[in-house]
C-alpha cells in the first residue's frame, strides 16, 4: 500500500525520477522540482559530490517543508587527479545560452579524450561516483553513495544514456555505457547502487517513524 510520505526529488529530469521509481517503488509519494516551478535554485558550489547533495537536499526541503531527496554524481578520472569530479558537467565550459545537452556533452568529451592523449590503456581507469541525501527541512536523514568502474575509451561508442557514457568502458561487459540498455545501464550504474543501498535505510526509516506514530518533528 502506497504511504502518505511525499518526498520531493531535487530534479527537474523525468528520467531520474522514472529511475528513482523503478528501483525504490511506490512506497512514497514522489514529486519533482517540476511540481514546484516557483522554487528558487540551489547552486552546485560545493567542493564534494557529498556536499552538493547536502545542500541540495537541504535547501529545497527548507523551500518546499517535504523531505527532498538529491543527487550528486560525476565523473573521477585517476589520470587527471580526479577530475573532472564535480566540474564533470561543466568540464569544458558551462552551458551556453540554447545550447542543446548533447553538444556541451560532445565537449566534454572532446576535452577528455585530449587530455588523455597517449594514455595507456592501464592508467584509463575512472569511475562514476554518485551521492545521495535525504533531508528534512531541519537536517540530513540518509546518506549513500554508489559507483562504477571503468576505463575511459580511446574513442566514443554507442548513442544511449547520456553525459560521458560513450567514453566510459566497462571491462567486463566490453562496450562503453552507451551501448547498454536502460536496464542493463542501471543494473551496474553508480546511481543504481546508491539507490539500492538507499532503499532498505528509506524502509527502515519509514518502518520506524510508523511505529513511532506522528512524530513531532516531520
Ligand atoms: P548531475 O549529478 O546530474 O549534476 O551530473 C553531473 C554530470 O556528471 C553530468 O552532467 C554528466 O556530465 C556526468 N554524469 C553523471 N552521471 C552520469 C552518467 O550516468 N553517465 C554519464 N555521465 C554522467
Amino acid at each position: 500500500m502506497a504511504s502518505s510520505r511525499v518526498i520531493l526529488v531535487a530534479t527537474t529530469n523525468p528520467g531520474k525520477v522514472r529511475e528513482l521509481r523503478a528501483l525504490l517503488g511506490d512506497t512514497v509519494q514522489w514529486q519533482s522540482l517540476a511540481d514546484f516551478p516557483g522554487v528558487t535554485e540551489v547552486e552546485e558550489d560545493g567542493a564534494t559530490f557529498a556536499e552538493n547533495a547536502r545542500k541540495k537536499a537541504l535547501g529545497y526541503a527548507q523551500a518546499t517543508g517535504l523531505w527532498t531527496l538529491a543527487d550528486d554524481s560525476g565523473l573521477v578520472v585517476d589520470a587527471l587527479g580526479g577530475a573532472p569530479g564535480v566540474n564533470s558537467a561543466r568540464f569544458a565550459g558551462a552551458r551556453a545560452q540554447g545550447e542543446d545537452r548533447k553538444t556541451v556533452d560532445r565537449r566534454n568529451m572532446e576535452k577528455l579524450l585530449g587530455l588523455l592523449e597517449g594514455v595507456p590503456r592501464e592508467k584509463r581507469t575512472a569511475r562514476f561516483v554518485c551521492y545521495l541525501c535525504l533531508a528534512s527541512p531541519e537536517e540530513v536523514l540518509l546518506e549513500t553513495q554508489g559507483t562504477v568502474e571503468g576505463l575511459i575509451a580511446e574513442e566514443p561508442a554507442g548513442t544511449g544514456g547520456f553525459g560521458y557514457d560513450p567514453v566510459f568502458l566497462v571491462p567486463q561487459l566490453g562496450r562503453t555505457v552507451a551501448q547498454l540498455g536502460e536496464e542493463e545501464k542501471n543494473a551496474i550504474s553508480h546511481r543504481g547502487n546508491a539507490m539500492r543501498r538507499l532503499k532498505p535505510l528509506l524502509a527502515e526509516l519509514l518502518s520506524a517513524l510508523s511505529n513511532k506514530g506522528a512524530d513531532r518533528r516531520y
